[in-house]
């Protein structure tokens, strides 16, 4: 594959300057396939119960428990364990940004850019179901997608939100212990996978990104809460949108210290000659911090290339208190509805803490938002926490959402098939059913993992699989 002569010459003549005698390798590896990677859903099943199901040879990625690397010919985005999500397909060096922030269970953590959800699906994975994941995107298209594939994810302690990195920090000022920040960034690191990012890549894009990381991770500052940590990710090399904005962040934010991150196989240092680069003023000495951020380079390890930098606020103390959610008492009749569905369907008990949300006439969403979500009205809202389903005109419909954070042995009605099965094939293609069984609400799954709903009337199983799954 011969993509040398589509990478940018200027990029070539920077990286060739910035890396010297490595430039060589580094350049030999753009030139590779991307190596393939998957990281587990521990929210769904352990990796021993991973390794025992793939079909697939893996090898582990050193900074990240649950990813691993495939060999380069497997094609791991079309394969059924994908669609049922026990598993996100991302590039490996991009699994040292949630590794790196390490959250805690029981945690307020904050993904300021998260779309389409790579970082967030860690986090909320690495939450274990304890705390809350703010998942924030901007761009209001992307934050649909960002709820749909935490909802594929079963992460039901998650608020989606879509909204500017201003209002959030005007909103919740000190209120995380984690605040993430993925910038958009001019891409290099996908320069392997991606035509476009070549495309779209010149010196002043470069520019124009660090300038807007730096207002980006200016409001992200605000939301921290004395003592929690700051993350900064791009998945660029291009020094001014890395050591170039974390110098400057770090001289305009006192309150902030570098943290000297792990050092795994294949990390390498933050470079602190470079936070200035092409040319350092004679009054500046370079930031010897600035080495304990991780750069990660395609020719080092397994990976596209990142660069993360963990930093801390100083003090210490809980996070800022926030307008819990205003939750709801269900009308009577609602309550009845909704308990009909529940109970000899579901074997656990109904969550007692709902939030109502008026969708079209005479349709109301119900969701079960986490113990300690705030309170979003007047912020744009995807998703309040898991969303259960949808009442309408005094009946309970079932979300996708509520079955993919269900575990199937929970529901008594479902069609269980070993992975291949013909029925659940069918049921993925949209097609109906022909299953015997009671009338009511049925829940389809491969190997006792849900993949959706389906409704039975007179033995047909009519399908509600989110038509955006479908397969074609
Ligand atoms: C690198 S991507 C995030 C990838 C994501 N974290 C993941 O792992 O899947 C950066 C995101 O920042 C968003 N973005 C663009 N401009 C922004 C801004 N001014 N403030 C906040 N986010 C912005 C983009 O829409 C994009 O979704």
């Amino acid at each position: 594959m011969a993509k040398e002569t589509a990478l940018p010459l200027a990029f070539m003549a920077r990286m060739a300057a910035l890396l010297d005698e490595e430039f060589p390798p580094f350049l030999a590896m753009l030139n590779q396939r991307p190596v393939p990677a998957l990281r587990v859903n521990t929210l769904k099943l352990s990796v021993e119960q991973f390794l025992a199901l793939s079909p697939w040879a893996l090898t582990p990625v050193p900074w990240c428990p649950e990813g691993f690397t495939l060999d380069r010919k497997v094609n791991i985005g079309t394969h059924t364990y994908h669609e049922i999500a026990l598993y996100y397909v991302q590039d490996a060096s991009a699994m040292a940004v949630a590794a790196l922030t390490a959250p805690q269970p029981g945690e307020r953590v904050l993904d300021l850019c998260a779309s389409p959800g790579g970082k967030s699906t860690h986090l909320a994975s690495l939450l274990a179901g304890q705390g809350v994941l703010v998942a924030n995107e901007i761009d209001r298209g992307r934050a649909d997608v960002l709820r749909r594939n935490l909802e594929r994810w079963g992460a039901t302690n998650t608020l989606v939100l879509n909204e500017t990195p201003e209002r959030l920090a005007e909103r919740w000022p000190g209120a995380f212990d984690r605040v993430v920040v993925d910038a958009p960034c001019s891409g290099e690191g996908m320069f392997r996978k991606n035509e476009e990012a070549r495309y779209h890549w010149s010196e002043a894009h470069v520019l124009g990104c660090a300038l807007r990381q730096r207002e980006i991770l200016h409001s992200a500052a605000q939301l921290v809460r004395p003592g929690g940590r700051l993350v900064y990710a791009t998945c660029t090399f291009a020094p001014e949108e890395d050591e170039g904005v974390i110098a400057r962040f770090l001289r305009s934010h006192p309150d902030f210290t570098l943290l000297p991150a792990p050092r795994h196989e294949g990390f390498q240092p933050g470079q602190p000659a470079w936070a200035d680069w092409p040319a350092a003023p004679e009054d500046q000495t370079p930031d010897p911090s600035l080495a304990g951020a991780v750069r990660l380079w395609p020719h080092k390890l397994q990976g596209e290339g990142h660069f993360v930098a963990v930093m801390q606020r100083a003090g210490d103390g809980p996070p800022a208190a926030w307008k819990p959610a205003q939750l709801v008492r269900l009308a009577p009749s609602d309550r009845a509805a909704l308990e009909a569905f529940w109970q000899p369907l579901i074997g656990r008990p109904l969550p007692e803490r709902l939030l109502l949300r008026p969708r079209q006439s005479q349709e109301v969403e119900v969701s079960a938002p986490p113990e300690d979500a705030p309170d979003t009205a007047g912020l744009r809202t995807a998703q309040a926490g898991w969303r259960l389903g949808v009442l309408r005109k005094g009946r309970f419909e079932p979300s996708h959402a509520l079955a993919m954070a269900l575990r199937a042995e929970e529901v008594s009605q479902r069609i269980d098939q070993a992975i291949g099965g013909e029925l659940a094939a069918r049921f993925m293609r949209g097609e109906t059913l022909d299953a015997p069984g009671p009338d009511g609400w049925v829940l389809i799954a491969v190997e006792d993992f849900p993949v959706g709903w389906g409704k039975r009337v007179g033995g047909v199983v009519k399908n509600h699989y989110p038509k955006s799954l479908r397969w074609g």
